[in-house]
């Protein structure tokens, strides 16, 4: 009988074609229900990185990493204020060519975009910060490294390849074990100190809490309790030894750092001021991701107020729930020099380890390009606060 599209095929090449049909349906993850291996090509977003890390790793790592202080209220806060900051773009401007580079306390920089220091890496991948500061170094990104970081520094800095790096300081009790820290840590290279001001006690997370935290790698190797001299302090809280601390820390610091100083969990004019006026560089602004002091304001929401009251005295640096290259524009357009990224890069570690710290900072530094080319700045030198306006809340 004659096939109605043609002759029909033989048995054989009815077996074959059944046979390559099987192959094909094997081999394609869509077919019959399977779901497709994610790959770092295929991300669009940081956010999809997130989900991919949230398949990854374990539950208590992916709350310790997302997670914030009680009703995580200035988490959100973080996000939902980059909605009252609107573009005000120009045209005609020649865009044909967009340049992020930039230059920061005597540090030549491919893009205002760094990764911030954030501990314990070796949470969500088995190579940790060796794997983040190499995903970070393939973008030429400047890197803060935590003083809780799960690998020792000097291999951190081996591996970074001569991208930069900051030394993230909390303190100890033993003031002269800080200063080798700190001494250490220049050393190494790092070309600049952040000292963090904005944990003097343990954090309010509850995710944490309920996920007993206590029994993570991090607490059972003691580091952290270690590092931040924890103990049993006023009203029964875990308290840290930088509760004891003035800010003649902070000039004790300056005089023997030998590399800029920045003071990092500011929030108000007041401290941006005292910080400069006690040495510091610069500050960054931040309130640690929304971590700590539940009900803190956001960070892009005193921008303003923080740049200018430090004026040219110092550098303005922010973090606090940048996602979006538009988020990033926005604080460049108020004054900040650069914005670090917490947990984005601990969502491509945990996706797709170093390519996927890699593929963040990719993402992050394109959407920044093109909404700089979309809103007629070609270079950051042109971009100041007329580009925006503020919404009335
Ligand atoms: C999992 C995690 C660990 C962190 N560890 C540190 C730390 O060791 N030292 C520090 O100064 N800040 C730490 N931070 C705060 C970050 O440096 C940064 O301020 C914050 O993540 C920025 O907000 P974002 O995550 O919304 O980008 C941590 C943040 C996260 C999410």
């Amino acid at each position: 009988m004659q096939h109605p599209s043609g002759p029909a095929p033989s048995t054989a090449n009815r077996r074959e074609a059944l046979h390559r049909l099987a192959a094909f349906a094997a081999a394609s993850p869509v077919a019959f229900g399977q779901k497709a291996e994610p790959s770092p090509d295929a991300m669009v977003n940081v956010f999809d990185l997130e989900q991919v890390m949230k398949s990854r790793v374990n539950k208590t790592a992916y709350d310790y990493v997302t997670g914030g202080g009680w009703d995580e209220f200035t988490l959100r806060r973080n996000r939902s204020q980059f909605e009252r900051i609107l573009f005000r773009p120009r045209f005609f401007r020649e865009v044909s060519n967009v340049d992020l580079s930039t230059s920061l306390l005597g540090l030549k920089l491919p893009m205002p975009i760094f990764v911030a220091p954030t501990g314990v890496h070796g949470q969500v991948h088995p190579q940790g910060e060796i794997a983040t500061v190499k995903g970070a170094a393939a973008l030429g990104a400047l890197m803060g490294i935590s003083t809780n970081s799960s690998f020792p520094l000097d291999k951190i800095a081996a591996a970074a390849a001569r991208a930069p790096l900051w030394f993230q300081l909390y303190t100890g009790p033993d003031l002269d074990g800080t200063r080798e820290k700190v001494e250490r840590a220049v050393d190494l290279g790092c070309k600049a100190i952040a000292v963090t001001v904005d944990a003097p006690y343990a954090a309010p997370r509850e995710r944490d809490q309920r996920n007993q935290i206590d029994n993570t790698p991090e607490r059972q190797a003691g580091a952290r309790r270690r590092n931040l001299g924890e103990a049993s302090g006023s009203q029964g809280l875990a308290t840290r030894f930088q509760a004891s601390l003035n800010w003649k820390f902070l000039r004790d610091l300056v005089a023997y750092a030998k590399v800029p100083v920045l003071v990092k969990g500011i929030l108000t004019p007041e401290d941006a001021v005292l910080s400069i006026e006690n040495g510091a560089a610069g500050v960054i602004v931040s309130n640690h991701g929304g971590r700590y002091l539940d009900g803190a304001v956001s960070t892009i929401e005193v921008l303003p107020e923080i740049v200018d009251a430090i004026g040219a005295r110092g550098a303005v640096l922010i973090d606090g729930g940048f996602r979006r290259g538009t988020d990033i524009l926005k604080a460049l357009a108020i004054g900040a020099r650069g914005v670090f990224v917490g947990r984005p890069p601990l969502w491509g570690l945990g996706a797709f380890g170093e390519a996927g710290v890699a593929k963040v900072l990719e993402i992050l530094k394109k959407e920044l390009a093109w909404a700089m080319a979309l809103s007629g700045h070609a270079s950051l030198s042109t971009i100041d606060r007329s580009l925006i306006r503020f919404d009335r809340p």
